[in-house]
């Protein structure tokens, strides 16, 4: 008879960092390598300015630096972290994968340490995988790290893109709690639309070419799957956890678009009271890594606080999408 692991009643996220790199591209920029309009792109997707990592600001620097402020945040020692999860489509080496250096860097050096490919669902993805490693006892505290510096892999002359993407990093720490502080996660995905966001080549055909595989994408589709199907799914996450609308004190959607956003509040019918992340206005989207960023920038402007029920959904290449009700540290 083999011994099954068991672990913690109920997990919550006991701690939230973020990392925003340094420098701020405005709109005008943009427009420099693409025919478009500063009004265009405030009306189509509501980013007035985003985030573009330096050089020295890599997926490894951004991540641990999120990854410190998240341990500051929780109080937890790192040498008790037990494993390490890093969603990102940007850590641009088929392997190793760039979590096991996150763990030694943080100090969690034995920590078990991998890399999750779930896009912009991908912190969504992450809290939902540590939340069932702490309960199922496969690990005592866990980091769950989103990070994407999507600069590297956006063509600057693609109308299509090259307002949107953005880089920086985000990290939660999850621990047992004495309540249940994650909500059952509520996520799927749609390989039937894989084709709409995607680098069209592989690295072995563009080997030999010193053609880049840019991530392309089909806006429409995915603007269309987002506002209707996406609000379905947050709302099944807030049945699932017996939370009533009236009850969240946050909406934190992954920051894909102002107008996905705004489709999806009024589907969701969320009460006037129920504060909603707009962090993309000054952060473009970061994939990933938009979710604990945006969370941090409701804290930083006294918009969320310690105790509070938020909602949060990502979605986005896979398509893929995951949403749970959590509460704040
Ligand atoms: N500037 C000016 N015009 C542009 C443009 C740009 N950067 N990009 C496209 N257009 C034009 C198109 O050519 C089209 O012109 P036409 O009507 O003459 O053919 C028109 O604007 C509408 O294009 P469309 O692609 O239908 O725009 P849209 O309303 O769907 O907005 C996005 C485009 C990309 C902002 C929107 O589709 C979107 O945000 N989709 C979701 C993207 C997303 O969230 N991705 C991340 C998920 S993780």
């Amino acid at each position: 008879m083999i011994t099954a692991s068991t672990g913690s009643q109920y997990a919550g996220i006991l701690g939230i960092g973020s990392y925003r790199p340094r420098r701020a591209v405005p709109n005008a920029e943009i427009l420099e390598q693409i025919d478009s309009s500063d009004e265009w792109i405030q009306t189509r997707s509501g980013i007035k300015e985003r985030r573009w990592a330096s050089e020295d600001e890599t997926v490894l620097m951004m991540s641990v630096n999120a990854a410190k402020e998240a341990l500051a945040d929780s109080g937890i020692d790192p040498s008790e972290i037990g494993c390490v999860i890093v969603a990102t489509v940007t850590h641009l080496y088929q392997t190793p994968a760039i979590a096991t250096r996150i763990a030694v860097e943080v100090g969690a050096p034995t920590a078990a340490a991998f890399d999750i490919s779930a896009a912009c669902a991908g912190f969504c993805y992450g809290v939902a995988m540590a939340n069932d490693l702490v309960r199922g006892g496969s690990a005592k505290y866990v980091l769950a790290i989103g990070v994407e510096r999507l600069s590297d892999i956006t063509d600057r002359t693609d109308r299509g893109t090259a307002f949107i993407f953005a880089d920086g990093a985000g990290a939660a720490i999850v621990g047992p709690t004495d309540e249940p502080g994650i909500g059952p996660v509520v996520w799927g995905s749609d390989g039937t639309q894989h084709q709409v966001i995607s680098q069209k080549e592989s690295w072995v055909e563009v080997h030999g070419n010193h053609n880049w595989p840019h991530l392309t994408m089909d806006g429409n589709p995915v603007f269309r799957w987002a506002s209707f199907e996406m609000a379905k799914a947050a709302q099944r996450a807030l049945d699932v956890a017996g939370v009533k609308a009236e009850q969240l004190d946050l909406f934190v959607p992954h920051q894909a678009n102002m107008r996905i956003t705004d489709a999806m509040r009024r589907t969701l019918k969320l009460p006037e009271h129920v504060k909603v992340a707009r962090d993309i206005e000054r952060q473009g989207n970061t994939s990933a890594a938009s979710i604990p960023l945006a969370i941090t920038a409701m804290r930083e402007a006294g918009e969320a606080k310690s105790g509070d029920l938020a909602l949060i959904i990502g979605f986005g290449a896979g398509l893929v999408y995951a949403a749970q009700v959590i509460r704040l540290p």
